[in-house]
Parts: C-alpha cells; structure tokens; sequence
C-alpha cells in the first residue's frame, strides 16, 4: 500500500502527556514500520520554551519508556525529524514566526505544503487556534491539503459543541476535520464490524426478534490520577459516555454499510445516532444512575475517595459513574433496551459489549439452567476477544444443562501486533481517511441526547448520587435499571474461572 503524502505533522500541546505517552510513541511505531512518508518532519508546538534539540531530547525519553515497538537504532533517526516552536495560543504574530519556521522547514526537507495540525491543547484553545491558522492562511489548500485534528471532548454540552462546529467551519470544511474518538481507533471496537458483517451467522440474530438487551460495560480499576482538575469540570458521563460508549453503541447496532467507504460507513452509524430514543426529563430519575467513588482499603491499602483527590472539590457533585438505559427507535431494535455504564476505581479494567439473547420459547431442560443464558461477549480490552456462552448436557443420566464457553483470545494470533488506537488513526489521518473519526453531526446528536440528562443531573436535587466504595461494581442500586427483575449486569469478575478474565484488584 502507498504511504500517505510528504508531510509536516504540527503538534499544538508538544509539551504535554498525550504527546509523550501517545502521540510520538506512535508515530515512532509508524516510521519503524516505514509507514511514515518518504519526507517528513514533526513541529511541536506549546508554550514552553525549549530548543529543537532539548524538545528532541525528552521526545527520545518519552519513546524510551512508552514505545510499542522496539527499535533503539531508528530512534535516534526518528527524533532528528522532530522540531520545535513556542508559541503563545493568544498572539496573532507568534502564529506568524510559526509559519516561517514551517515554511523553512519546508524547503530544508524538500517537503510541499501538505500539513496537519494536530490540537492536543486544553479543549478552551479548539477554537482560537484552528481561527489563528486560517488568518494567516494555513487552512488553505491550493498548494497542499491542510488537516485538522481534535481531540476529545468536542464541547461541553449541546450549546458549546455546537458554537465550536459553528466556529470551525468557518474556516475549514468537513473533510478537513479529524475529530478523534480514541475507541473508534481500537483494533476490536473494528472487529465488531467485521464479526458482524463478514459472518453470515451472527446478523440474522442480530435483532429485535432474538437479543433481549445489549450492555455495554466500560471499567476502570484506576481513579482519576493526575487529571482531579478536569475530570471534576467533567465527570463520566461527558468523559466516556458521550463519546466513546455511544460509538461503540452505534457500530453494534447499525445496519450494514453498502461499502466501506467512509461515507458508507459514517451515515450508518449517523443513522443510529439519530433513531436514539430521547430521554425525557421525567425519566432520567428511572432510565438513569450515577456514583461516586468512596474512600475504601483494598488488599490492605488505603484508597482515598474522589473529593479527596487532588484538583477536586471536597464538594463536587461529579459522577465517577454512570449507567444508563435508552432505546433505539428503529425496526431493527425497536423495544431491545441498550444499557451502558462506566466508572472509575470498579474492581477490574474492562471493556465489553455483550449480546445477550432471549432464551428459547420453551424450556425443556428447567432444571438449574437458566435458559436466556446465551450470551455474546466481545471484550473489547484487555485480553481481546469473543466468549460465546451456551448450554451444553452435563455428560450422565438425564439431561442436566450448563453453560460453557466458545472462547477466542486475540493472543492466539501471537504473530499479530495489535497496533494502538493512536497509530491507527495518525495513521488514517495522514492518509486522509475519515472513516474511523466522528462527524460533527454524530457529536452533536450525542450530545442532544444526553442533554435532558446533563441537565437534571445537574438541577434536580431528587436524583441521588450514590457513593460506592473504590474497588466495587458502582452503585448497587444500578442492578434496578435492567428491565427483567431476574436479571443483573455481567460482572466479569464475580466469575473469574468461568470466563478467564483477570481481577487487577
Ligand atoms: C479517555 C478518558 O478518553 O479514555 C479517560 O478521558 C479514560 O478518563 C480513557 O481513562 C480510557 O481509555 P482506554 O483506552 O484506557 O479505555
């Protein structure tokens, strides 16, 4: 396959972690395996004040401790690509000196004006800095395409996402907007296109006629670290919900793409943005739950609880979980409730989508087994893979039923590296493929829909915010959202020897 056009690959934010935990670790990853293009060269960009060669210096600490692949000769080679400017984000002149370094840098490395700008910057600077380039010219695309990249979150709520859609396409087009869902970038969160679309078994399933509900489980056994401050301006609901889980949501419900074409694919899912069903105000109460992590001793260390970390309110209000129920108001899925939760400090890491299938019409083997027990797991992290539960006769007399496990681990194709999120989508992006990005038609009917949430969550002092203690599921009280009164939520950890996934706490 062709590598993507010559390029400069602008960083705003260099200095900060997303850089060196991801973003050059990755495209270190890309130029090892020769997928960068035969000329290019990184300019980051922040406020602080570094040379080239210090900047240089720490980027080869950061590919030292969080590179994926190994490669100490090439690393001196990949950071001899790299450059650096300081700016200051308000200043119309410093964007000035930018594009003179660019354009020296251009003629040093014989590159044309292909560039992407890639914004890694607090969400405040999403709009100035995208108005700043275009000022000055550097989203026009006569002599070399410009691109755009965002990072998450796109907005606040509806009215702030929708002023920034408003602002930025001012200056720039669609197409030339990269706004990236890191999960979208996830080699699994992929595969359910190609389980659902590539096997002719599983789609004639795939409905209202034989799912009874879909849950889609986010866990994280860490707190919040060193992000107190923004997480506390955010809480779980806006950090995962919004956009990662409702993607995934999407890509499990939507109807078959006629291509794979970008635009193929990204309508489909569109369409399952716009059948979601509101949540009314008076449901939020019902359809809806959230907590927050409580101090706790988990093999015998002390926990703190979330007011007590550092950059957040003793008093906050902010969700460190959060469920939901909603519909999808389609004839595929037309009365299958679609459950989704996440949380922070829960006793284990993993993210799962699990199908789970109504049970036969007519239980034949009763006795001690529970017949909707037919269950699709797609573990989407870690340990990768697919766990299709079903019964089977307990070998014997009579006809005693238990469930067993299909179970396969992506760790079996031991010869196939599963690249990170980030280097898929640098990658795409370099090579001007939009399909695994949110639209901004997607990102606002998002955010129209958990609206009536964000807003009783706020102002309704009758919905309660539970603590939980850190190291447990959440809120026990969220078993009460699933509909069937004999049903729970998975706990993948309860069952440990049952399906093999690991408990980090
Ligand atoms: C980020 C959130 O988008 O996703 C974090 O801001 C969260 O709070 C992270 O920890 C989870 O990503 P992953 O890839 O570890 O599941």
């Amino acid at each position: 396959m062709k590598n993507a056009d010559n390029h400069i690959y602008v960083i705003f934010g260099a200095s900060g972690d997303l850089t060196k935990r991801k973003l050059v670790p990755a495209l270190y990853s890309l130029f090892v395996q020769n997928l960068l293009p035969e000329r290019f060269a990184i300019m980051g960009v922040s406020r602080s004040q570094f040379s080239d060669n210090e900047f240089r210096s720490s980027m080869k600490s950061a590919i030292e401790e969080f590179k994926e692949i190994d490669n100490t000769i090439k690393i001196e080679e990949f950071v001899q690509k790299i450059y650096y400017t300081s700016i200051k984000f308000d200043d119309a002149l410093t964007y000035q000196s930018l594009n003179q370094r660019l354009i020296k840098l251009r003629e040093k490395e014989n590159i044309g004006e292909n560039t992407i700008f890639y914004l890694s910057t607090p969400p405040s600077l999403y709009g100035i800095i995208p108005e700043h380039l275009a000022d000055i010219g550097l989203n026009n695309q006569d002599k070399g395409w410009k691109r755009l990249i965002i990072e998450k979150p796109f907005g606040y709520d509806l009215e702030s996402a929708t002023t920034l859609k408003t602002l930025l396409l001012k200056h720039w087009s669609e197409d030339q907007i990269f706004r990236i869902d890191h999960y979208l970038g996830k080699e699994t969160v992929q595969n359910l296109l190609v389980t659902r679309f590539s096997n002719g078994i599983f789609e004639p399933l795939w409905n209202r006629n034989y799912v009874h509900h879909v849950e889609i489980t986010s866990a994280e056994s860490i707190g919040v670290e060193k992000r107190g401050g923004y997480y506390d301006t955010s809480g779980a609901l806006r950090d995962m919900i919004q956009n990662h889980l409702l993607q995934v949501a999407a890509i499990t419900a939507m109807e078959s793409p006629s291509s794979l074409e970008p635009m193929a694919i990204r309508n489909e899912i569109l369409k399952v943005f716009q059948s979601l069903r509101p949540i009314r105000a008076e449901d939020v109460k019902t359809n809806t739950i959230r907590g927050q992590y409580l101090e706790s001793t988990i093999k015998k260390e002390k926990i703190i609880g979330y007011r007590e970390e550092e950059g957040v309110n003793p008093n906050s209000i902010s969700e460190t979980y959060a469920a939901i129920k909603f519909y999808i108001d389609n004839w595929r899925w037309g009365g299958v409730p679609f459950y989704i939760r996440t949380g922070k400090r829960l006793p284990t890491r993993v993210t799962e989508v699990v199908i789970h299938f109504k049970a036969t019409p007519h239980f034949l083997f009763a006795k001690g087994f529970n017949n909707s027990n037919n269950q699709l797991v797609i573990r989407i992290q870690p340990d990768e893979g697919i766990l299709l539960k079903f019964g089977m006769k307990i070998p014997g007399t009579g006809f005693e039923v238990q469930t067993v496990n299909m179970d396969f681990h992506y760790s079996e194709l031991a010869h196939q590296r599963i690249p990170s999120a980030y280097e898929r989508l640098i990658y795409d992006s370099m090579k001007g493929d939009s399909t695994l990005f949110a639209r901004s038609e997607e990102v606002i009917e998002a955010w129209k829909f958990l609206s009536p949430v964000i807003e009783s969550w706020k102002n309704d002092k009758d919905i309660p915010l539970y603590g939980y203690p850190a190291g447990t599921w959440g809120p026990d009280k969220a078993d009460d959202l699933i509909e069937d009164k004999e049903l729970t939520w998975r706990y993948p950890c309860k069952n440990l020897s049952d399906d093999g996934i690991y408990c980090e706490l």
